[in-house]
């Protein structure tokens, strides 16, 4: 099948790679003419494992190619999928204008039937305001009677295991009020649905929501555990015994239950922001989503305190070694992450910052470009040389097993503080440590 993608970020270029693998012609399509150009080299401006063979191979065997050309996109998709971004207004909600220039893009181009795909994360109505822009571009042009459909398609893959998520998904939400559309998106995902079938079909507007409700969801459980957290460290509880001991109750589970020091990302800061604005616009007051925010944006500065009162609240001059920026293992994405709001933070109190992370430092360097106390360093070991602290703030496998001898060594102080809660406070302190970890206390 036809398939064009507007956006090649993460939603965008993981979609149109995992739809040319199974056979469809795809025809990717964003306005960043270095993004595009660079795409069409075969380089990856995103980090996600498996990504580069993927594109490389489609590219090659002619299924996908990457271009700036709105008419020839919009010529050539039966469907066109709509994964540009929805980044937060100054008010919080979402903004659509990115969505909705690629609807007018879409009605000023088309000349004959198109399904239009959302698969950005949008606020409930945005597909009616979609179906109207088109209406009006088409209505202008005088060619109303061209036919089309638009279909709420939220896209649930997680970066750093994106590849897996969209090949074999939990489920495809296909919102839809026709029939029509609904055999065509099923026809389209069929590839992946071979084991059983994941398409939940229902109507648009909770199609949209169930998105939502997926994010919502998942940052409530964080900012649980996070508050929980903090109360053991106050009443004197180790939260990993506590979450291992909640875990085990089947109506609760293992997953999504880690304390730490705040989500971060494109998705879940934005995406709770925008349902809890969306809400407030209706005369509704989401409580439970204004609490989840305010706790996570808390949480980011857990670590800061932690470090200042180590500290006894003189920061300057003091550097500090930082394992990991991107804001989880396995991508380099820095949105959100909390390692900014510890770093700036630090810098902030006159600290410097000696940082490491195994895919995020082109990220880093382009947020934060020549800073005298920022050092981006070539290994974790060079990052600890010299320091006075060490702080892990993203839980890359390659921090959870490190010679401690040799971080003992090369710290002016053996002192760890540990956003993540990777290592065990007993050993720690064997080792001779002074570790502080989040709802555990410190050793
Ligand atoms: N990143 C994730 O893990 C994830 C997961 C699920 C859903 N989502 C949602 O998917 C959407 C896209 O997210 P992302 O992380 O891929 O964003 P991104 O910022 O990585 O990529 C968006 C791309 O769209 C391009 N673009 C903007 N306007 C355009 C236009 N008019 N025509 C063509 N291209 C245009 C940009 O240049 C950019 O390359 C968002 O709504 C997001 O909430 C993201």
């Amino acid at each position: 099948m036809k398939v064009t993608i507007f956006g090649s970020g993460y939603v965008g270029l993981v979609s149109g790679a995992c739809l040319a693998d199974v056979g469809n012609e795809v025809v990717c399509v964003d306005i960043d003419q270095a993004k595009v150009d660079r795409l069409k080299r075969g380089e990856i401006p995103i980090y996600e494992p498996g990504l580069e063979q993927l594109v490389r191979t489609n590219q090659a065997a002619g299924r996908l190619s990457f271009t700036t050309d709105v008419v020839e996109g919009v010529a050539h998709g039966l469907f066109q999928f709509i994964a540009v971004g929805t980044p937060p207004d100054e008010d919080g909600s979402a903004d659509l204008q990115y969505v909705l220039a690629v609807a007018s893009s879409i009605g000023e181009q088309m000349n004959d039937y198109k399904v239009i795909v959302d698969k950005s994360t949008v606020p409930v109505g945005t597909a009616d305001k979609v179906r109207a822009r088109i209406a009006e571009v088409l209505q202008r042009r005088g060619e109303s009677e061209i036919e089309f459909d638009v279909v709420s398609n939220p896209e649930f893959l997680k970066e750093g295991a994106a590849i897996d998520d969209f090949m074999k998904p939990d489920r495809i939400i296909v919102g839809t009020d026709n029939p029509r559309t609904s055999e065509l998106l099923r026809a389209l995902y069929a590839p992946f649905n071979r084991n059983h079938d994941r398409v939940i079909a229902m109507d648009i507007r909770s199609a949209e929501l169930t998105k939502y409700a997926a994010n919502a969801m998942l940052a409530t459980k964080i900012s649980f555990m996070n508050e929980l957290a903090n109360i053991a460290e106050l009443v004197g509880a180790d939260i990993e015994q506590v979450r291992i001991g909640i875990g085990s109750d089947p109506r609760i589970g293992y997953s999504f239950i880690y304390p730490g020091i705040g989500y971060g990302g494109s998705c879940f800061p934005k995406d709770v922001q925008a349902l809890e604005r969306s809400a407030r616009e209706l005369g509704y007051q989401a409580r439970i989503l204004e609490s989840v925010e305010q706790v996570n944006y808390r949480q980011k500065a857990v670590l800061f305190d932690k470090i200042k009162r180590h500290f006894n609240g003189d920061l300057a001059g003091k550097v500090i070694a930082l394992w990991g920026l991107a804001f989880k293992p396995n991508t380099d994405d820095m949105r959100e992450a909390p390692s900014r709001v510890l770093m700036e933070a630090l810098w902030q109190a006159g600290a410097r910052v000696q940082a490491y992370d195994p895919e995020a430092m082109d990220e880093v360097r382009r947020i934060y470009p020549s800073r005298a106390d920022l050092q981006l360093s070539n290994s974790p070991e060079e990052a600890l040389a010299g320091a006075d602290a060490l702080a892990v703030v993203t839980e890359w496998k390659l921090f959870r097993s490190p010679n401690f001898d040799a971080i003992a060594a090369a710290l002016s102080a053996p002192v760890i503080f540990d956003g993540r809660n990777i290592y065990d406070p007993k050993f720690m302190k064997n080792r001779g440590f002074t570790y502080y970890a989040i709802g555990r206390g410190s050793v």
